[in-house]
């Protein structure tokens, strides 16, 4: 880091402040509370920000706000930061400038500076610390010296200094290192650990190859025995099954022809027996026709009775209805007798009535009569008159139903007397005879034409049968049959019957021959499907071996790595590279540079010297950094010499300290400020600033003091000065 700028506005003593850092010695002069600590100390408080939690007590009084600026170089980029505060809220920026900008630009018109960090500034002051490496324990123990702050180093407690020397040489990237291998180690252990477990697995199965191999063999001859068995039973099967089909096959031709003989029997028996019954037709053909003969002179008589019967018959009706006119007529004329009879009475009635008129007339004509009949009352003579007349009307009318009625009796009396006669004229023959008889020959007889026609019938067919046996292909045929049956009998014959149960036996023996076959079939499979498990067991087994071979190189390797990174563990370690670092490097670098420049400065203490470990009463060995000062007279503690002398140990062993950093290649560190350092007189100061000056190649070195004569002893010099308008700073 070496510092370029600083700018500032409202800070501190500072109205305005605007300084460019130049590099070699520079003597920053100036009167008590003109400035001068308060421009030194600018670059801390940018870098590091203030001390205290807020930057308000740096902030000009009377002033609102406060910004300071700076920039600086660090392993060839430029950096700025800016912190600012204002209305109680601080800010923080950390940016880098846009090299490409500038390149092959000279006097390019405008920067351009690169946010690298936005928002949150504990992590923007994290990753300033990180790009300076810089602490600001380190910082202020090594490169700047603050006023009345020189003790930084030496003041501190001894574990502190062992800080802030780890810090100033970057120990912790060696703790960060070795946590980094320890990881890596522990993850080898890991590896170690699985290997060596694969290993005895692997180890183990490679084990059974011998075993396995053995077991291959028995198991390849067991299928090849059990594969040559079960072949010769599946022959034998087969063998067998042949045989029962064989005999199958005989006995179905035996069952056949013997069928056959069976059937040609049965047709000749059958064709024999159709002739004999057409000798039994031809016999009963006789007995038919005797019968026919018979039947036919029945039927003549039958038919004979059946004429004489109509003739019979008729007479009968006749007679029956001979008997019926008569009778008609006779009922006839009772009829007309008794209509004679009514006619009669009528006739009398009439007579009467006749009688009883005429009379009434004659007693109405007389006057006898002059009252009415029915209602009893005189009748004038006009009435009588009218019932004279009446009576005259009704008497005529009267006489002349009985002159009709006359006519009437007449008539009837004259169809009486036909109906008479006719009866008379009627004679009803006799009864025929033999009627009976001849109705009940009739029903003897009655079956005849039935019996005729079925007679008839039996002849006609037997008629058939004797003709259908008495025809040359009827005797062919018979001649064929009996061919058949003699050539049926003699296949018969030449066929072997087979021994009962002989084709079962076979299909036994060839059943029983097939489970063996199927069994032996069945444990050649068993044995082969083990012969492909046990042979890929083997194969495991010998691909174990060579795994276990690889895994036994592989362990031996991890193993030398593991020894590796232990060593480099312990190496990275507290008590290993750091340790050296410090004892036999830095230690010793602090030392003599800071006993050189003792031995410049002048002063009681010749030498000082640090110790690292210090044993404590109870014999543990604590980690510190104590300061050993040597005298002629002897050694002893810091605290115990004059105030000059103090600052003279602290000023060489800070600069032995920036000596360390310096020769650190990541820090760049080309900044020393030295603020008033006390009690030097003017042979130390003189000393001082030749040495500064020594270092001052390529490095910002300035040193501030109220001393205005030290300003000779520089070749380059600022004052810092006090006006009404606050600090600036002057050539
Ligand atoms: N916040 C502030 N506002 C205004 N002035 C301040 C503020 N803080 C400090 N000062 C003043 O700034 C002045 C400069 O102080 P500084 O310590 O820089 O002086 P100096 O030049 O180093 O003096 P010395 O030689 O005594 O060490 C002092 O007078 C101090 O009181
Ligand atoms: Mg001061």
């Amino acid at each position: 880091m070496k510092p370029i700028r600083l700018t500032a506005r409202g800070y501190r003593s500072f109205d305005v402040l605007d300084y460019a850092f130049v590099d070699g010695a520079t003597a920053v002069t100036g009167a008590n509370g003109a400035g001068k600590s308060t421009l030194i100390g600018a670059v801390e408080v940018a870098l590091f920000g203030p001390r205290s939690r807020s930057l308000e007590p740096l902030v000009r009084e009377g002033n609102g706000e406060m910004q300071i600026t700076l920039e600086f170089q660090h392993a060839g980029e430029f950096y700025r930061v800016r912190r600012g505060w204002k209305k109680g809220k601080s800010t923080l920026d950390l940016e880098r400038l846009d090299l490409a900008d500038l390149h092959g630009v000279p006097d390019a018109p405008s920067q351009t500076w690169a946010a690298l960090t936005q928002g949150n500034a504990a992590v923007s002051q994290e990753l300033i610390e990180q790009i300076i490496g810089l602490s600001r324990s380190t910082f202020l123990a090594s490169c700047y010296l603050a006023q009345r702050e020189s003790d930084t180093f030496t003041g501190a407690q001894p574990r502190d200094r062992k800080r802030i020397l780890s810090d100033a040489l970057a120990l912790d990237q060696w703790q960060t290192d070795c946590d980094k291998v320890g990881a890596d180690r522990l993850a080898f252990e890991r590896q170690v650990t699985e290997i060596s477990s694969k290993a005895g697995a692997l180890a183990e199965r490679a084990r059974q190859a011998g075993p396995l191999t053995l077991e291959a063999g028995d198991l390849r001859l067991a299928v090849d025995v059990e594969a040559a068995l079960a072949a010769d039973a599946a022959l034998a099967a087969e063998t067998n099954a042949q045989r029962a089909h064989e005999l199958d096959q005989a006995d179905t031709a035996w069952k056949i022809a013997t069928a056959t003989v069976a059937a040609a029997r049965a047709a000749d028996t059958a064709h024999r027996e159709k002739l004999s019954a057409a000798q039994v037709a031809r016999e009963r053909l006789d007995g038919q026709a005797t019968d026919l003969v018979r039947l036919d002179g029945l039927d003549k008589e039958r038919a004979d009775l059946l004429v004489t019967r109509d003739l019979l018959t008729a007479q009968d009706a006749a007679r029956t209805e001979a008997k019926r006119r008569r009778t008609e007529l006779a009922s006839k004329a009772d009829s007309l007798a008794e209509s004679l009879s009514r006619a009669a009475t009528i006739t009398t009635s009439q007579a009467a009535e006749h009688l009883r008129l005429t009379n009434t007339l004659a007693t109405i004509e007389d006057g006898t009569i002059n009252h009415c009949d029915r209602c009893q009352q005189p009748l004038p003579d006009e009435a009588r008159a009218a019932a004279a007349g009446s009576l005259r009307r009704e008497l005529a009318e009267h006489t002349a139903a009985i002159a009709r009625h006359d006519d009437d009796v007449r008539d009837v009396e004259q169809r009486f007397a036909a109906a008479q006669d006719a009866a008379r004229t009627i004679t009803i023959p006799d009864p025929p005879e033999g009627l009976a008889d001849v109705d009940a020959r009739l029903a003897q007889l009655e079956r005849v034409p039935v019996e005729i026609a079925t007679v008839r019938e039996r002849i006609a067919g037997l008629d058939a049968q004797v003709a259908a046996a008495d025809t040359d292909e009827y005797r062919e045929r018979a001649r064929l049959l009996s061919y058949e049956l003699a050539e049926a009998e003699l296949q018969l014959s030449a066929i072997e019957a087979p021994a009962p149960g002989a084709a079962d036996t076979a299909r036994a023996a060839a059943l029983q021959a097939k489970t063996q076959a199927d069994a032996h079939a069945a444990r050649a499979r068993a044995a082969s499907e083990r012969l492909a498990a046990v042979t890929a067991l083997l194969e495991q087994a010998q691909t174990a071996l060579v795994d276990h071979q690889a895994a036994e190189l592989e362990r031996d390797r991890l193993h030398a790595e593991l020894d590796i990174l232990t060593r480099l563990e312990q190496a990275f370690g507290r008590d290993g590279i750091p340790a050296w670092i410090v004892e036999s490097q830095a230690l010793p670098q602090i030392e003599n540079e800071a006993n050189r420049i003792l031995s410049r400065l002048g002063g009681a203490i010749s030498r000082v010297e640090l110790r690292t470990e210090r044993e404590t009463k109870t014999g543990k060995v604590n980690e510190a950094l104590d300061i050993v000062c040597l005298t002629d007279d002897g050694e002893r503690a810091l605290e115990t010499f004059s105030g000059g002398e103090q600052s003279r140990a602290e000023i060489a062993l800070a600069l032995g300290l920036v000596d360390v950093l310096q020769s650190r290649r990541d820090t760049d560190l080309r900044y020393l400020a030295l603020d008033e350092p006390s009690g030097l007189d003017s042979q130390g100061t003189e000393a001082l600033a030749e040495i500064l000056r020594e270092r001052a190649a390529g490095t910002v070195v300035l040193l501030a003091s109220h001393d205005a004569s030290l300003r000779d002893q520089f070749d380059q010099s600022i004052v810092v000065e006090r006006g009404p308008s606050g600090s600036r700073v002057a050539a």
